[in-house]
């Protein structure tokens, strides 16, 4: 996956932790995935541990053998785009992807980042009050999570999509025609870093999701300062965290080759920080492994009093 150019490299970057998060349990009535205490527990005692090391090249040939999409689409392209889509699809044909994507933690807490973050984007669009709402997708993919929220929001919406790899651009325009949004969706090929190069539409939503956990800190600040740059004060950023708390970032490294960088709502909200937003409110989805967090594009003055 990649993670920008080099104009994404700033000068200094400063990590640290915004201290004021509020923290938001997740809403009812999502249709959430949880798992039950007996299933935690064994996931931690014999599961997880049995994955995180057994011989990898064990591990693989026997996802080899499984014929495991999941797998195959982590080892063309670690955390891309079709690892989402089979994540959220959920449904899957082999016994391997049944137990990865059904039972694994990771991908059932990903179908709950989306389930949530929807939610959460389809409120924004709703209170932003504008004749069209323009929501701005950073490493957007083919749009999954943006064409669900523009579909349950009662406001109108219109969405450009950022992604530097163009492959899930088709399959992205089925999916906004399917949901009746042809029409909503632009989807442009671009590095996230070069954003002031071609947008022309101030955007009132800046969507995040799905990228961060794969930049380093300098290159998360100096995007979202971008974004910043385009937005109106008070604007909404919408980004997300990742946690440990899944206890199987040692089988990813060593099995499907992604390295996720994890960090707490508060680390990654002093990122944000930096970049010129505040009043951040962190979202937590059930399992805990993901927090889908808003921040507001503060004032100028605002800022530096923050600093
Ligand atoms: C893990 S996928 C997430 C897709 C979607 N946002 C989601 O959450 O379902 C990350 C996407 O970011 C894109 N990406 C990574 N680095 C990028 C960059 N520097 N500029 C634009 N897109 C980038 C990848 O091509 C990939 O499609």
């Amino acid at each position: 996956m990649n993670g920008g150019n080099e104009a994404c490299e700033t000068i200094y970057y400063l990590r640290m932790s915004v201290e004021h998060t509020e923290n938001f349990e997740p809403p009812e009535g999502l249709g959430f995935e949880t798992f039950s205490p007996l299933k935690q527990a064994f996931k931690r005692a014999l599961i997880n541990p049995l994955a995180n090391y057994m011989p990898a090249g064990l591990t693989k040939a026997a996802l080899r053998y499984g014929k495991s999409e999941l797998a195959a689409a982590n080892w063309t392209d670690p955390g891309g785009w079709r690892s989402m889509v089979i994540s959220y699809n959920g449904r899957c044909e082999q016994i391997a992807d049944k137990i990865l994507v059904g039972a694994g933690t990771v991908p059932t807490a990903l179908r709950n980042r989306k389930r949530l973050a929807a939610h959460l984007l389809a409120d924004l669009i709703d209170a932003d009050g504008s004749e069209s709402t323009h929501v701005l997708c950073l490493g957007a993919g083919p749009g999954q999570i943006i064409i669900e929220a523009m579909a349950q929001a009662n406001s109108k919406a219109h969405a450009t999509l950022v992604d530097i790899n163009t492959d899930s651009f088709d399959f992205g325009r089925q999916l906004a025609a399917e949901r009746g949004l042809g029409e909503c969706v632009r989807f442009i090929e671009a590095d996230v870093c070069d954003l002031h190069e071609y947008l022309d539409d101030p955007p009132h939503i800046v969507k995040m999701l799905g990228i961060c956990e794969y930049l380093g800190d300098e290159q998360i600040v100096t995007i979202a300062r971008a974004a910043a740059d385009l937005m109106p004060a008070g604007a909404p950023i919408v980004f997300n965290s990742i946690s440990k708390s899944h206890g199987t970032d040692r089988f990813f490294r060593r099995v499907f080759g992604l390295h996720m960088i994890h960090r707490s709502p508060d680390e990654l909200s002093g990122l944000m920080q930096q970049a010129g937003f505040g009043d951040f409110i962190a979202h937590r989805e059930p399992l805990g492994v993901y927090h889908v967090i808003i921040g507001r594009k503060v004032r100028s003055g605002e800022m530096s009093e923050a600093h």
